[in-house]
């Protein structure tokens, strides 16, 4: 879904489900208004995102968290929504986790981070670090969907079960998908562990480090 029209159709058809509605009539939403189309650049992407007040989270965030590094990268990492940190900074993977990333980016891939791309699939802090809900996911993911037609990455690494279950459709659980390599069209998908998960379980690591090591031999 790269548009938003889509994905605001998608919010008012789960307002509705969730006010006890199961059928609508989806004629009344024929009207395409093109200023809902996404633009084609990063950094009207990205102004367009920093002004974006499209779900509820947009009143509690400090920043919007649009993604950092290399807008040409062959890697796009994906993780779930910004946490304290990266809402105070603007940047993604900043906090604790982001030290992780880093390293995991540096010592197992052997590049620098700043030659990968890092983005959330929801731009904006969920309050107490709660996980997205559906509708903050599918009403910000155009924006992720729009990122990688433009980065055009060869390969994502989808870190932690949201970012893998709103970028496929496929809500297998990650401990039975991660380091299964999912062919898109125009890109792979490797799913592995969030890096927050691996400060809480350290000896998941071994697992994540193989999954790097099969992006290393696709590299
Ligand atoms: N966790 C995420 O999923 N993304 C961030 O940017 C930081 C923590």
């Amino acid at each position: 879904m790269k548009n938003l029209k889509n994905a605001l159709l998608l919010k008012h058809l789960y307002h509705l489900k969730d006010l006890g509605h199961r059928y609508t009539d989806l004629t009344i939403f024929k009207e395409d208004p093109s200023d809902l189309l996404l633009p084609n650049t990063m950094e009207e992407l990205r102004k367009q995102a920093l002004n974006c007040h499209l779900c509820e989270l947009s009143k509690s965030r400090t920043k919007v968290v649009f993604g950092e590094g290399n807008e040409n990268a062959d890697i796009l990492f994906v993780g779930e929504a910004p946490g304290a940190s990266e809402d105070s900074q603007g940047k993604p993977f900043v906090g604790k986790s982001g030290e992780l990333l880093t390293k995991m980016i540096e010592n197992v891939l052997n590049i620098p981070r700043s030659e990968v791309y890092i983005a959330n699939i929801v731009k904006c802090r969920p309050p107490e670090n709660r996980a997205p809900t559906a509708t903050e996911a599918h009403t910000c993911r155009p924006y992720i969907f729009k990122q990688i037609e433009l980065i055009k990455p060869k390969l994502i690494v989808t870190l932690g079960s949201t970012a893998y279950h709103y970028l496929t459709d496929d809500s297998t659980p990650i401990s039975q998908i991660r380091g299964v390599i999912n062919q898109q069209p125009d890109y792979i998908i490797i799913p592995t562990f969030h890096p927050s998960y691996l400060l809480r379980n350290p000896s998941a690591k071994k697992e994540v480090f193989e999954d790097l090591k099969k992006v290393k031999s696709l590299m």
